[in-house]
């Protein structure tokens, strides 16, 4: 297994793992949701990462792109994008949103691989991270509701036991008042929170 930065020529492979690795109900937003970050231009820079099997673990071999018969293929993504205070163009997170890994490869540390990754590589562009999941999941990266409370979401939440935050930096603890922020485009549609 692999990862290396999302391309734009994996979208469809991207699109293909997010309709099968999510209920029917939400695959296609999600996919959506995905594909759009991909084709982000923000600043600071999204994060969009993407784990393959049966790959030459070479970033700049162009020859067989991931879905081509005999090459690669993609069976994970994550997107990690940057939120914002309102009005203004401060930083004040990354959000983790979406991630997934192919039916048939779960169970075997690929999520774990692409979050872990992730973390490392946004740790040195911003102080915490947010993610709106599982804490029975995302507990095992140091995610917790507690330092989700320092954080307003843009929308009201649907499931209020799923927003987390996770301090990247030792000093880093919880703000001293909670932060309103605002996400990129993508992310800003009250149905996906
Ligand atoms: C969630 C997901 C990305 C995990 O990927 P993965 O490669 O299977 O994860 P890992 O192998 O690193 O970890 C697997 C562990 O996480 C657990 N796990 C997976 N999804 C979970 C969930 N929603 N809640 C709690 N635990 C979960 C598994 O039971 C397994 O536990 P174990 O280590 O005790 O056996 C993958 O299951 C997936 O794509 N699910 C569908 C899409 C989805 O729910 N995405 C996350 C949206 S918030």
């Amino acid at each position: 297994m692999h990862i290396r930065p999302a391309r734009i020529s994996d979208k469809d492979a991207i699109e293909q793992l997010y309709l099968a690795a999510f209920d029917q109900s939400e695959a296609a937003a999600v996919a959506e949701l995905a594909l759009e970050f991909l084709g982000e231009n923000s600043q600071p820079a999204c994060l969009n990462l993407v784990a393959l099997v049966n790959d030459n673990n070479n970033d700049n071999n162009h020859n067989s792109e991931a879905g081509e018969p005999g090459g690669p293929s993609i069976v994970g993504h994550i997107s990690l994008s940057p939120c914002f205070e309102p009005g203004s163009n401060k930083l004040v997170a990354y959000i983790l949103a979406p991630l997934a890994v192919a039916p048939g490869e779960q169970k075997q540390g690929l999520g774990s691989a692409l979050v872990k990754q992730a973390l490392v590589q946004i740790k040195q562009h911003c102080d915490y991270i947010l993610v709106y999941g599982d804490p029975a999941y995302y507990g095992r990266f140091g995610f917790n509701t507690e330092l989700g409370q320092s954080f307003i979401p843009p929308y009201p939440l649907q499931f209020a036991e799923g927003w987390q935050a996770l301090a990247l930096k030792p000093h880093a603890s919880s703000p001293e008042q909670a932060r309103k922020f605002h996400c990129l485009g993508p992310l800003s549609h009250a149905a996906l929170w």
